[in-house]
């Protein structure tokens, strides 16, 4: 490891985004299950999902996103430190999925882990990579789900909730006159005694697959408590907010925009109403990728620059809620705005999905 030096801070330096080809709207879902667009959008908000192509796995879609931010920021991959990708939908058991990651990009000087933090793992993780920044150690974040593997595809009050997709973020010390997000605080919770409620139970060393329970379909099985997450992300999410501005020093009126987990329209408004945040203010893109898990705030992240909603100077507030139940925020302000390479294929053409 380099020696330990402070620097005036780290910040995110570029970002990349990849979403799969395969656009799937929600009436495509009638083929698999008892549901319709007219149940699922006014519910979640949610009409098209990107779902991966056979055989792209978690990292091929990982090492896109990397890649496209290591392009965007014009930097050598052998120059990373850390390859940080989290994820709830890994390559497999053992090793990490961000071994596979570093070895695609070519960044042989990183050390490759992982992280499991649900929905809010991008936002912690930026909390460790913001320490190792700080120590002029880059870090390439990447936030990644391939749900549409995990998921069970018979299960309508889960299956349709979700999308593939990938978002990164390099975090390096901040260097004056280069654009980036000076990270201005990090807040981030977990409260253990909820982890039964939302997650993938079966496959583990508590649960281990028995041919019996792989007949019976528990290998895709999420559990889901919807309406309870659905209350605790409003509440956790906006304390969140709170919290991480209230370090930060700052009010929600200093706010410019906050880019927020995408997991449903409705938990979305709801954090906003609760926070007395204006709608103009509050990005969302739930409509076009589904919840893609910790995934989702890169991708937001990313189309919110490239539409040119962050300007500099500003500030921005991210924040995020899913299992463990885990949840954070983070305030960031726009020393310039970093640089963004993305490949979401928003126009793809709508095919049918992969199925099971
Ligand atoms: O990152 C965190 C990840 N999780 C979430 O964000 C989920 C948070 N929760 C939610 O977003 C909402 O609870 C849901 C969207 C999942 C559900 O909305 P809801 O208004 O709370 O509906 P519900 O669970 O109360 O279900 C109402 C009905 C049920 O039928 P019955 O029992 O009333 O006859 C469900 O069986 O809707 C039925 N249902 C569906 N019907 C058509 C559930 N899923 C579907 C579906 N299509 N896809």
């Amino acid at each position: 490891m380099a020696p330990v030096e402070d620097t005036a801070g780290a910040g995110i330096v570029a970002i990349g985004a990849y979403a799969p080809q395969h656009r799937m709207h929600n009436d495509e879902w009638a083929q698999y299950v008892d549901t319709s667009d007219v149940w699922i959008y006014p519910r979640t908000g949610i009409k098209t999902r990107h779902i991966a192509a056979a055989g792209e796995s978690t990292a091929m879609v990982a090492a896109r996103a990397g890649s496209l931010c290591l392009e965007a920021a014009g930097m050598d991959p052998a120059d990373l430190r850390w390859v940080l990708v989290s994820t709830d939908t890994p390559e497999m058991w053992n090793p990490a999925t961000a071994c596979f990651v570093q070895a695609e990009l070519g960044a042989r000087r990183a050390v490759a882990l992982d992280l499991t933090g649900g929905c809010s793992g991008f936002v912690a993780g930026l909390g460790l990579a913001e320490a190792r920044a700080r120590l002029r150690e880059p870090v390439l974040l990447i936030g990644c789900e391939v749900l549409s593997q995990a998921m069970d595809w018979s299960d309508r009050s889960t299956a349709v909730l979700f999308g593939d997709g990938a978002g990164a973020a390099l975090v390096m010390p901040r260097e004056p006159g280069k654009p980036a997000f000076e990270i201005v605080n990090i807040y981030a919770r977990t409260d253990g005694r909820d982890a039964g409620i939302l997650g993938k139970p079966y496959g583990g060393t508590k649960n281990p697959l028995t041919p019996e329970l792989v007949r019976d379909g528990h290998h895709h099985r999420i559990v889901m408590h919807g309406p309870y997450v659905f209350k605790n992300a409003v509440t956790k999410m906006a304390d969140a907010a709170l919290s991480s501005l209230e370090e930060a020093g700052l009010t929600l009126s200093d706010v410019d925009l906050v880019v927020p987990h995408q997991a449903n329209q409705r938990i979305i408004d709801a954090v906003a109403d609760r926070l007395k945040i204006p709608r103009e203010k509050v990005f969302s893109n739930v409509e076009e990728y589904a919840n893609t898990g910790s995934a989702s705030i890169g991708i937001a992240l990313a189309e919110a620059i490239e539409a040119g909603l962050i300007r500099p100077g500003q500030v921005v507030l991210t924040v995020a809620f899913g299992s463990g139940f885990s949840w954070a925020a983070s305030v960031w302000r726009a020393a310039g705005v970093p640089p963004v390479r993305a490949e979401l294929n928003r126009g793809a053409v709508l095919t049918k999905g992969v199925g099971t």
